[in-house]
């Protein structure tokens, strides 16, 4: 008996909503990306992206709908799942409300998903896109509302892919987060490690503003890094005491700032300097950032009982950041798992898969289902 389960993501500036069958086959998955309406702030307006959410949600829900040629979603549809923590409350209370409008106007079960631990998850997704297409659309200008449609569902049904030896060390790395994980299955984590100040990607979008490329940061820093040497410029790495599973990126992105701006911050700025000096900047700080990172997915898997290693969220889109992570898997002989580009940013794919295994375990929501900020 296959299951079509709904989800829904507003957790931060990503509108989206998917149709995932059996926890693992995408049928749709549409994105609706706030990034033009945040730019010119540099960093996400929590009014604005909730408004924003309000605005989009409808339309996106029925457009996942129609992408995976679903004609009746009141029978189609087995159960609704939304992220409802962590992230900005009124972007998560918009999601939330219309997840539960559908349980209720449907009589479907109501599953609330941890976000960043559905970060983790999307390394099982699977859709005709992972081999190849779609990533380019993601930067599609679409107005007013942008909708990036995946395509759909190939006619003959994938098989799931195999999913990593538990237990794992999983490190979900976004704007919001950088945790570790013990990894027991996907729905049973122990945090062991989270960020002291900055989460990763806030520090590869402040290096970006500090060297005037644009927002969101890490793509930028990603491309002109290629032309960089990684090795120019020795920026400090940050591993905390000896034992800990924490990570700081404060002191990092404050070198950065001081090497750019002057001891001072403000001595000089990016404009003084040449694109091969930038390029160096980057390849020198996301080689620190990964060392920084993978340092405590070493530690980790040294520490607890380890069989693979996952990572997910938007930087573990980074080129340096999913090489260095697939070389520590070499270096310990243990299996990297790593999802395709376009599940690592947010998106509802994610949601609706890791739904599917709370949902076959009857860990399901009711209509008081509450959203939370922080966990
Ligand atoms: O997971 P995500 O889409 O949203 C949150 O849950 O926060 O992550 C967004 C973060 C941003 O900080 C963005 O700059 C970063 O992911 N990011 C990257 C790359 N692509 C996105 N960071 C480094 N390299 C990339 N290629
Ligand atoms: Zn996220």
């Amino acid at each position: 008996m296959k299951t079509l389960i709904l989800g829904i993501e507003t957790t931060c500036d990503e509108t989206s909503a998917a149709i995932v069958r059996d926890g693992y086959e995408v049928l749709s998955n549409v994105v609706s990306s706030q990034i033009d309406l945040h730019a010119k702030f540099g960093g996400v307006v929590p009014e604005v992206a909730a408004r924003a959410h309000l605005e989009c949600l409808n339309p996106i829900i029925e457009e996942a709908i129609k992408t995976a040629n679903i004609t009746s979603p009141a029978a189609a549809i087995d159960a609704i799942a939304v992220a409802n923590c962590p992230g900005l409350i009124g972007c998560l209370l918009v999601g939330t409300a219309a997840a539960k409008a559908f349980a209720f106007a449907w009589q479907k079960p109501l599953i609330a998903v941890n976000h960043v631990q559905a970060h983790l998850y999307s390394v099982l997704l699977r859709d005709k896109g992972t081999r190849g297409q779609g990533d380019k659309e993601k930067n599609l200008p679409l107005s007013p509302c942008p909708l990036v449609t995946l395509p759909p569902c190939p006619l003959v049904p994938l098989s799931p892919c195999p999913p990593p030896p538990f237990p794992a060390i999983g490190l979900v790395m976004s704007g919001g987060h950088s945790s570790l994980y013990h990894v027991h299955a996907f729905d049973q984590l122990t945090r062991i490690g989270q960020t002291q100040d900055d989460a990763v990607g806030e520090a590869f979008d402040k290096v970006a503003a500090i060297l005037h490329l644009g927002y969101p940061g890490g793509p930028f820093i990603d491309k002109l890094a290629e032309q960089g040497n990684p090795l120019a410029i020795r920026f400090p790495l940050s591993h905390l005491e000896k034992d800990s599973l924490n990570f700081s990126f404060s002191g990092l992105k404050t070198a950065v700032l001081y090497h750019v701006n002057g001891k001072k911050g403000r001595e000089r700025d990016a404009s003084s300097l040449t694109l091969q000096q930038k390029a160096d900047i980057a390849a020198s700080f996301q080689r620190t950032a990964a060392l920084m990172l993978t340092e405590k997915i070493r530690r980790a898997a040294n520490r607890f009982p380890t069989r693979s290693l996952i990572i997910g969220g938007g930087v573990s889109a980074n080129t340096a950041i999913r090489k260095a992570v697939t070389d520590l898997g070499h270096e310990l002989s243990l299996p990297v798992f790593i999802p395709p580009m376009r599940y690592c940013t947010d998106n509802a794919a994610m949601i609706a898969g890791l739904a599917h295994p709370l949902l076959l375990a009857g860990k399901t929501a009711t209509l008081a289902m509450e959203t939370i900020a922080t966990v």
